[in-house]
């Protein structure tokens, strides 16, 4: 357990899988690419990758970005399938991918050609991925057709392309991109699964989701409860996913405010009232966004406190008003106890708005020195 003196976050494990079975209703027929990039957004602990490995099927696949990342989740699980989402860049990474058993995504000619080198029985399983309308990775309908020998020689497991703006689901771009990935099938058609459905594509069934048993489903920002902001709040499918992680903070000085007495950092937050303030533990050097000075709240026992001041790299400070304790008592909060800055009673995706971003960013800025914890 992490010392009172440290920020630190909850890992509500059983709400990742809960998510995850979200998904899966979804598209019942479908495999799922299950996405733990970036150590799990942010959520991190050994443990949590391996419970939701338990909960996956057979052929079901764990994805993520860098090779270290692969090679960590092989040596934690020798028969999952894994999967390098941005494919290999040179022969060191490729053999290392081989050897290892790790599936990887081609995504450009580079690529084709180093793949191109090996012997037919030694090609892992690949993800050819097409570039639909999101201009990043993947091939272009031109290249697919300069290269269509190359391609076919290699046999790709699964075509797969991504959304620019699933989280829009009246986007017209959405139907562009389905359109532009169903001409792609047409022209592989040799290839045997596909894959295009990101968390906010599934949530918004942008694709069939319920027959087509040829389909990845890969969710990401669902499982870990933070999807996308603009999503309208009536769709019931999103108000059945849980928080998956609570970030908490440890209060470290109380004291009386006066009225007229500022706070922080340029001083430019004036107690209105006689009060307490009360220092957490934690600042931007942890995750917790200095756009959030003045804007947000921190939960505690049933109560919302204002953060006042500015963050600052190691600390922050709440208002506690005279109207959150009985007159003439001391208030609730003591030196010791832990706020919540988001998690079960704060919505990460509110306050992800409150300081202009989205819950992925909140996520993932956790700084190493915040200890993890299962609670669950
Ligand atoms: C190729 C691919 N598929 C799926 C995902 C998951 O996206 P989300 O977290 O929005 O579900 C990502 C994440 O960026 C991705 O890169």
């Amino acid at each position: 357990m992490a010392s009172f003196l440290q920020a630190c976050v909850r890992v509500h494990t059983k709400n990742i899988i809960h998510n995850l079975q979200i998904a899966r209703q979804q598209a019942p027929q479908a495999r799922v690419l299950a996405i733990v990039k970036a150590e799990l957004y942010g959520h991190r602990i050994n443990q949590v990758v391996e419970t939701i490995e338990k909960n996956l099927l057979d052929d079901d696949v764990l994805g993520v970005t860098d090779l270290p990342s692969a090679e960590k989740l092989r040596s934690l699980f020798k028969h999952r399938r894994l999967l390098l989402l941005h494919g290999v860049f040179n022969q060191q990474e490729l053999t290392s991918c081989i050897n290892n058993n790790i599936e990887m995504v081609v995504h450009c000619p580079n690529q084709i050609d180093l793949l191109s080198s090996l012997p037919q029985k030694s090609l892992p399983l690949l993800w050819l991925k097409v570039d639909s309308g999101m201009g990043r990775l993947g091939f272009s309908s031109l290249q697919v057709e300069s290269l269509i020998d190359k391609i076919k020689a290699l046999k790709p497991h699964c075509l797969m392309s991504h959304f620019a703006c699933a989280d829009e689901p009246l986007s017209p771009l959405n139907e562009k991109q389905k359109k532009s990935f169903a001409s792609f099938k047409k022209r592989l058609s040799k290839i045997p699964y596909s894959s295009l459905a990101n968390s906010a594509a599934i949530l918004h069934q942008l694709t069939p989701m319920d027959s087509d048993s040829t389909q990845y489903i890969r969710p990401g920002i669902m499982l870990y409860g933070g999807f996308p902001n603009n999503m309208s709040q009536k769709n019931s499918i999103i108000n059945t996913l849980l928080p998956t992680m609570s970030f908490e903070a440890p209060v470290i000085s109380l004291k009386k405010a006066h009225k007229g007495m500022t706070v922080g950092y340029g001083a430019d937050w004036v107690a209105p009232e006689d009060g307490y303030i009360a220092t957490l533990k934690a600042g931007y050097a942890d995750g917790y966004p200095r756009a959030l000075g003045d804007k947000a709240q921190v939960f505690f026992e049933g109560q919302y406190y204002p953060v006042v001041g500015r963050v600052s790299m190691d600390l922050m400070a709440i208002y506690l008003h005279p109207s959150s304790y009985q007159p003439n008592a001391f208030p609730k909060i003591k030196i010791g106890d832990r706020v919540e800055l988001w998690g079960k009673n704060l919505d990460i995706r509110q306050v992800a708005e409150k300081a202009d971003t989205i819950a992925y960013e909140l996520l993932t800025q956790i700084a190493d020195r915040v200890p993890r914890f299962c609670d669950d």
